[in-house]
């Protein structure tokens, strides 16, 4: 077991490894990832020095959202394996000293879900008001102008009930109506199924969704910036279909179970719409809903220094009021390796220096699966997408696939080790030479050096939790001190292909991860210095560990 808070929670700080468990590791050649194959694989992860694992729903679903969309929260799809192998999963990862976070999918079900079947039958079923029910406008058409983060109006129509129902994302994803006390407790229910059988927590998927205005009050539009965006979810000011403070009653409750489960957590998913650390703020201070959040808004800018910058800014505001947990990839978002390269073709130097800032700024950190190898996004053919989302929005948006492929494991092996069978997506051959077991063997290989970063920030509690002053560094350097009591470590960061002089005051320091060269950051060049007085006794270095 690893349960218990401690003097300092575990949590602040923490590295949460991130598993989309249909793509990490096949045990059956079916072509699809599985509990056994996540078993299989755990010491890969332990071995990173990470402190948790969160992983993606492994639940009965018809898999229209890949399990986001839910038609049983309390077991095992069968694809996935079962109630057991969810058990020796908790079990086997403990004993490795890693937890357990599980997402937790609140704010809808699948059109499968027998609660939904019910309520969509008749009016009169136990579970008529768990969904989000409207008559239709006069004139037929839906209640009002809201809008589907995946495409269309937010409502679809039954004919049984002559009613409309809203969903935020697919038509077979209903939303929940969480304004409902028998829903919350259905909810809790699930949430404490879970902790009993020793999950330390969750990830809550769609915070920002999890409540809207219950007069159905149309949102205003929001002009576009030019033209008609292909995403029309872009042209409304979300007001009221999402954001309701009725949300903070629930991750009040929440936070209430979770507290009688020492050590627990609730790390929530928060939007990409404008004021997102705001919220993540707001979601987490005061100890009250939960403990940490992350957003993706920061991904929708470039790498540049000023949203760099604006990220730090962020991180540390954030970190004055509640916790954010920094992510820069995951299974929604094209990988950063690629997204943030310099003209979209990655570039190890670049990898790794998004990697050093990463695992560098305050607050705790959500790592997806390949990005400790550096994956570069895949790129697919459209008959190769599986996501729905992008097959609605081809070639404009080309979805989420890209960042779903298996995990390559051994360079030389059929589908690099994933599947003995056919991998539901395919396994880029760009990905093979990077597969774990061929950086393994290669110690200045990005494993070697998220491995090398990961241990000193197990080692640095400045690095994993002091406080955060940033440096004023003149573009396209960019820097920052992360201090704790008397220890103080200098992260840098050159956001440029050009080697960058330091100023003065930065000569002389020690680097304890990434290069300096003479007193030069080299293209893209991260460091992590501390004074040479403090360096040696502090961390012992390995033999050729700062390079590369
Ligand atoms: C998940 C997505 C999913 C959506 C709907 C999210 O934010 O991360 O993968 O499509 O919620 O459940």
């Amino acid at each position: 077991m690893v349960r218990g808070g401690g003097a300092i929670a575990w949590w602040r700080g923490a590295v949460i490894y991130q598993v989309y468990p249909r793509s990490f590791a096949d045990s059956n050649g079916d072509g699809i990832g599985d509990l056994p194959g996540l078993i299989g694989r755990l010491d890969h992860i332990a071995s990173l020095g990470v402190d948790a694992i969160w992983v993606c729903p492994f639940y009965p679903s018809p898999q229209r959202d890949f399990g986001y969309d839910v038609a049983d929260h309390c077991a095992v799809d069968p694809a996935f394996g079962s109630l057991a192998d969810a058990d020796r999963l908790i079990e086997a990862a403990h004993a490795r000293g890693l937890r357990v976070l599980l997402d937790l999918v609140g704010g809808h079900t699948s059109d499968h879900h027998p609660w939904f079947e019910a309520s969509r039958r008749s009016r009169s079923a136990p579970t008529a008001d768990w969904y989000v029910w409207a008559d239709p406008a006069p004139d037929g058409t839906p209640p009002n102008n809201w809008l589907s983060v995946f495409g269309g109006s937010a409502w679809a129509w039954e004919p049984r009930r002559r009613q409309y129902y809203l969903h935020h994302f697919l038509a077979s994803q209903p939303t929940l109506n969480l304004h409902n006390e028998a829903v919350v407790e259905a909810l809790l229910g699930i949430a404490r199924f879970w902790l009993e059988r020793g999950a330390d927590g969750f990830r809550i998927d769609a915070v920002d969704f999890l409540a809207h205005d219950p007069a159905l009050r149309s949102n205003p539009p929001l002009p576009p910036a030019g033209g008609v965006p292909a995403k029309l979810f872009g042209l409304q000011q979300h007001l009221h279909d999402m954001m309701h403070p009725a949300a903070f009653a629930l991750l009040r409750r929440l936070r209430a179970l979770l507290d009688a489960y020492p050590g627990a957590v609730a790390l929530g998913e928060v939007s990409s719409q404008e004021g997102a650390f705001e919220r993540i703020a707001a979601y987490t201070e005061g100890d009250a809903h939960l403990h940490m959040a992350y957003t993706l808004r920061p991904l929708r800018n470039g790498f540049d220094h000023p949203t760099v910058a604006a990220l730090l800014q962020d991180a540390i505001a954030t970190c004055a009021r509640g916790w954010p947990c920094l992510s820069f990839s995951n299974h929604d978002v094209e990988r950063a390796a690629s997204r943030w390269a310099p003209g979209g073709v990655a570039d190890p130097r670049f990898t790794r220096l998004a990697l050093g800032l990463l695992l560098s700024l305050p607050g705790s950190v959500c790592l997806y699966q390949g990005e400790e190898l550096g994956l570069p996004d895949a790129v697919l053919r459209e008959e190769e997408i599986r996501d729905p989302f992008g097959m609605t929005y081809w070639p404009e948006f080309k979805g989420r696939d890209g960042s779903r492929t298996p995990m390559p494991w051994r360079p030389d092996a059929p589908h690099a080790g994933f599947t003995t069978g056919t991998p539901w997506l395919p396994v880029p051959e760009a990905h093979r030479a990077m597969a774990a077991a061929a950086q393994e063997a290669d110690p200045h290989s990005t494993l070697h050096f998220c491995r090398h970063l990961l241990a000193l920030r197990r080692a640095e509690p400045a690095l994993r939790r002091g406080e955060a002053v940033p440096l004023a560094l003149r573009a396209p350097l960019l820097g920052f001190v992360r201090r704790e009591a008397a220890r103080s470590l200098t992260v840098l960061c050159n956001l440029s292909p050009e080697t960058v002089p330091l100023p003065p005051t930065l000569h002389g320091l020690a680097p304890l991860a990434g290069a300096v060269e003479g007193s030069a950051l080299p293209p893209f060049g991260f460091a992590i210095l501390a004074p040479v007085s403090q360096a040696a006794a502090a961390w012992p270095v390995p033999e050729g560990a700062l390079t590369g």
